[in-house]
């Protein structure tokens, strides 16, 4: 895919710069679609607020989001470097080498647990294949099976040694390729279960609380998990966008692959919200113990619509084949600017950077897998091990990654030269938005929501 984006925008007739924008638009809206928006964004939606929740993700993507991603892209290609070598070309002193390394490192601590949940997924696909689809939509599988630790560790490595095969054999390009045809068939077949799903019914009350928003289930935990959703969906305070920067030439306009990349992935996200959280309103009317159910939210509705419609081996395979892609492509992406980083800023091997990652995803990821488990007892802040590294990853160390982004133009680069940057290719129709957003809200909001989610962890408040 890296190779695909420099060759592509290197070379000078029109016609390859323009494979080049739509080459550097897919592989941004490829790395973004993933478990964030299927598994994670309809099941914060129905804990935080429904329709409140979707208002306030909405207004911070088009802020917020605007703004980081404009932010990072344009760093990225002024410096044409990963994040830990774009902040070291401004100053090699202290705040510059925890802003690059934050952002560095951030992908490095998900993708052992993003790995978790991709065996998860695959567990599933695998007994759909076997034809025990009514036992997976049956009440409380889900539970026991994330409890049964050995099994939810076996599929951790099964999921993990697919994408260190994709990653070791360099077969990236071919992947890239088949998630392209994958895709729309997901989005097709997403489709057509949010049609059956929101026809269910008492399926309506579900669609009322996902899209109408109450004041009455405004929280600052509210925000604050729509932040987090928004970096961890659009793929954010990651480094990710720094180094996708750095391999797109002067012609890609930025402003408008951001919003398209915005596009994309918001419509998929709300598409899974509303396949998800109606049919929990006509499963289980509304149940406020069920809204709550967070991370196996996806995984306990699904079976059961997919069961109810009455060919659920077929929708479950074909579904959860998708679901298997999404994560893999976005699993592929995340180790791999992990692998990287290493290789350049270490100076190592890059099967030695490698062997580091597999290190880590196995202390990480053996530790998420068994959480839920046999190291049930063990929580940090009352969290089991899964929920504290997603909390750190995306409530404490991308807010960071993000202000670091944030001080470093205010401060150092300099908003005319980002503004230089994004005009190379195009007119910067919303300057003034970014200026404004970028200079004065930005790094307030962040930092107040950064403050008081560790606070909420603390227990200082109560959110
Ligand atoms: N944005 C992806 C998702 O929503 O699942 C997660 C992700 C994938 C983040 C790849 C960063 C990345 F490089």
């Amino acid at each position: 895919m890296d190779n695909h984006l420099s060759t592509n925008n290197l070379a000078s007739d029109s016609r390859s710069s323009f494979s080049g924008r739509l080459g550097y638009v897919l592989a941004v809206a490829g790395s973004a679609v993933g478990l964030g928006n299927i598994w994670r964004f309809p099941y914060l939606a129905a804990k935080y607020g429904g329709g409140m929740f979707l208002l306030v993700y909405l207004i911070l993507m088009v802020t917020f989001g605007y703004v980081l991603i404009v932010s990072e892209t344009a760093l990225g290609r002024m410096t044409r470097k990963s994040p830990a070598g774009a902040f070291c070309t401004f100053g090699t002193s202290l705040p510059f080498r925890f802003g690059g390394w934050i952002n560095a490192v951030v992908p490095m601590l998900i993708v052992p647990y993003y790995c978790v949940i991709g065996g998860w997924v695959l567990k599933y696909l695998v007994e759909y294949t076997r034809g025990n689809a009514l036992t997976l939509a049956a009440d409380g599988y889900f539970t026991g099976f994330i409890a049964s630790s050995v099994s939810v560790e076996f599929w951790f490595v099964v999921f993990s040694a697919l994408v260190f095969f994709v990653i070791l054999a360099g077969v990236k390009q071919g992947v890239e390729r088949v998630s392209k045809i994958m895709m729309p068939i997901l989005v097709l077949l997403a489709i057509g279960v949010t049609v059956y799903s929101v026809t269910r019914p008492g399926a309506l009350e579900g669609v009322k609380y996902f899209l109408v928003p109450n004041f009455n289930d405004f929280s600052l935990m509210t925000v604050v998990a729509a932040m987090g959703q928004m970096f961890y969906s659009l793929s954010i305070a990651m480094g990710i966008l720094y180094t996708y920067g750095s391999y797109i030439g002067r012609d890609v306009d930025i402003e408008k692959s951001t919003t398209q990349v915005e596009i994309f992935d918001t419509a998929i996200a709300i598409l899974a919200g509303m396949m998800i959280i109606p049919a929990v309103f006509a499963f289980s009317g509304g149940d406020m113990e069920t809204l709550q159910a967070g991370p196996s939210l996806a995984f306990i509705t699904l079976p059961k619509i997919f069961a109810s419609m009455g060919v659920a081996t077929l929708i479950g395979i074909t579904f959860f084949l998708m679901f298997l892609f999404a994560a893999l492509t976005s699993a592929i992406s995340l180790l791999e600017t992990s692998v990287s980083t290493l290789e350049d800023e270490l100076h190592l091997s890059r099967s030695k950077c490698c062997l580091i990652m597999c290190v880590v995803m196995a202390l990480v990821g053996t530790a998420s897998s068994l959480g839920y488990g046999a190291w049930d007892f063990v929580t940090i802040f009352g969290m089991a091990f899964l929920d504290f590294f997603d909390f750190l990853t995306n409530s404490v160390m991308m807010p960071l990654a993000a202000l670091s982004t944030c001080f470093l133009i205010i401060r150092v680069v300099g908003f005319a030269r980002i503004a230089q940057e994004v005009e190379y290719s195009s007119a910067f129709r919303r300057k003034k938005l970014y200026n404004f957003f970028l200079r004065y809200l930005a790094p307030v909001c962040i930092g107040i929501i950064l403050l008081s989610s560790i606070a909420n962890v603390l227990g200082i408040i109560s959110l």
